[in-house]
């Protein structure tokens, strides 16, 4: 799968910001690329405050991207190379523009009125209320508890017209709704028909944990110091992952499960480990999400070989026998060439992910740009900020501008992103090298290698299907594992996690006839034996065994 940011994949009507339009005119470039299926993130009508991630009309196109008839062709264009389209679909919260907030906030009584998380709040003066709470005193009330929004400041805001606050886990433009009333879940619920009709291939449930907060309003724990933008730092156990939420979830997939095709429903599923992973799947009655994102594997804090395999090995086994989703790269992280890249040997560890990504036993997303090695371009300026995070914490938090900037295509002007010389954030400085035109010249290209894994996956059995299994388990520098097709045939995957040369064996890995099929090391190229492995630093090495 893979991952489109709408604005900065290609603009195809000259007003510098990329539409559905765009990503219909490069379906034939991600069909040669091999991959199944797209989510674009949202790309619904939206003030845009959060780049789409605010929306204030769930039935429709944000003219911005195009129209509906964009959206039936892109859907009908995909189809016809076998590309699946997944929507992104933002339960959470909605834009304060949105109708049923507008309707919500305008009194305490109307039909709407318990449609988001409205709250009185509590009397400055009265006991226990923190000098953090005062800054937020509206008519002598304060918010009823520490909250704190994930883009900083209170997570409660006053509106005059009820003389209550509301709750936002996000921007205050973000009012969350509230999921304890059945009336919000209905209408949710018919958005997402109404797209499904529309033949969309499934959804990516945008930060699902957070849909419940705890009803008694308990404070977070403190845990020290202050955020980007000042405000004192808490826990998160009673807006995050509340067990309420999987009562949804099984409603949402018995709903999506009665449509025809294989629909499927992704989360952004940011959790503390493999166990919580597997509630999202439904444990072992498999009943809720197909396939919630592991972030472990792919956000771990460093390249680390230990840590790979354990959280691989953990994604394998810990999860009742559902399919693993990795990724490593997305809209709101630091690009991986530059999370792990160590400025040395960036194109070797961007080799090595890809190979982590493309060879384990998972389902694959992969975002725009990674393939080519984009890096994050962090604004060095806070006027050019786009991300409002990025204004309200810097210079701490620079928001995530970095890693959305324009798809490099060409090495001509704007990168053949858009023929509008101010893009809505610029192109990376790198894109005369970096580019899918030059890199498709280039026989040992980042793009070149996405290709062939992405290609040997789809087309071995082991790699397709096989079973897994670590090797040389206790080494502390490389990560080796095999698959194994039902025709008996495995590949074997070795990859050093160091900037040192590393020489291993795996014997244990059976066969004695071995073949590369994919190395960054010329050195292995005709390596024939599962003993003394000669890796340099960061390579990456694929070989069939039998
Ligand atoms: C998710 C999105 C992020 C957005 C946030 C609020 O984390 O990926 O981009 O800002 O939710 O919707
Ligand atoms: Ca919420």
């Amino acid at each position: 799968m893979y991952e489109i940011y709408p604005r900065s994949f290609q603009d195809s009507n000259g007003d510098g910001i990329g539409d559905l339009n765009g990503i219909t005119a490069r379906l034939d470039y991600l069909k040669a690329l091999g991959i199944d299926a797209v989510w674009m993130t949202p790309m619904f009508p939206s003030p845009q405050v959060d780049f789409g991630y605010d929306i204030s009309d769930y039935e429709s196109v944000d003219p911005q991207y195009g129209t509906m008839a964009d959206f039936t062709r892109l859907v009908a264009e995909a189809k016809k190379r076998n590309v699946r389209i997944l929507l992104d679909m933002v339960m959470n919260h909605t834009s304060d523009k949105h109708k049923w907030f507008i309707e919500s906030a305008s009194s305490r009584t109307n039909p709407k009125a318990d449609w988001y998380v409205w709250n009185s709040g509590v009397p400055a003066n009265s006991a226990g209320v923190t000098a953090y709470q005062k800054r937020f005193e509206h008519d002598g009330m304060v918010p009823p508890n520490n909250w704190v929004s994930g883009f900083g400041g209170s997570a409660w805001e006053w509106v005059p017209a009820r003389k209550q606050f509301y709750y936002h886990e996000f921007y205050k433009q973000q009012p969350d709704l509230n999921w304890r009333n059945p009336a919000v879940e209905q209408a949710m619920f018919a958005t997402i028909r109404f797209w499904l009709d529309r033949g969309v291939a499934g959804f990516r449930f945008d930060a699902v944990p957070t849909l419940f907060e705890d009803p008694q309003l308990r404070n977070e724990t403190s845990t020290g110091g202050t955020n980007a933008q000042g405000d004192p730092n808490v826990s998160d156990e009673y807006t995050n992952n509340l067990p309420e939420v999987h009562d949804v979830m099984r409603r949402l997939r018995a709903m999506v499960g009665k449509y025809p095709g294989d629909r499927v429903l992704i989360g952004e599923t940011y959790l503390p480990n493999v166990q919580e992973l597997d509630k999202w799947y439904g444990g072992a009655s498999h009943n809720e999400l197909q396939l919630p994102m592991d972030m472990q594997v792919g956000f771990a804090k460093k390249l680390d070989a230990g840590l790979l395999r354990r959280h691989i090995a953990e994604a394998e086994t810990e999860i009742h026998g559902s399919e693993p989703l990795f990724v490593f790269d997305n809209h709101d992280n630091p690009r991986s060439w530059n999370r792990y890249g160590d400025g040395v040997h960036d194109a070797a560890i961007a080799r090595l992910i890809a190979t982590v990504l493309l060879t384990t036993k998972d389902s694959a997303l992969m975002y725009y740009g990674e393939e080519i090695g984009m890096v994050t371009s962090t604004p060095t300026r806070k006027e050019d900020v786009q991300d409002p995070i990025g204004r309200t914490g810097w210079p701490k938090e620079k928001g995530r501008d970095g890693e959305r900037t324009p798809m490099q295509w060409t090495p001509g002007p704007q990168a053949g992103f858009s023929t509008n010389p101010h893009t809505w954030l610029p192109v990376a400085g790198d894109y005369k090298t970096v580019n899918v035109q030059t890199e498709s010249g280039e026989q040992a290209s980042l793009l070149d290698w996405h290709k062939q894994l992405i290609r040997m996956r789809r087309s071995d059995p082991a790699l397709h299907t096989g079973t897994i299994t670590m090797l040389d388990t206790s080494n502390p520098s490389v990560l080796s594992y095999t698959r194994k097709g039902d025709d008996g045939k495995s590949i074997v995957v070795s990859v050093n996690c160091t900037a040192a040369p590393q020489t291993v064996s795996l014997d244990g890995a059976g066969g004695s006839h071995v073949q590369t099929l994919l190395t960054d090391a010329p050195s292995l190229q005709r390596q024939a034996t599962l003993s003394g492995i000669a890796l340099p630093p960061y390579a990456s090495w694929v070989a069939r065994v039998e």
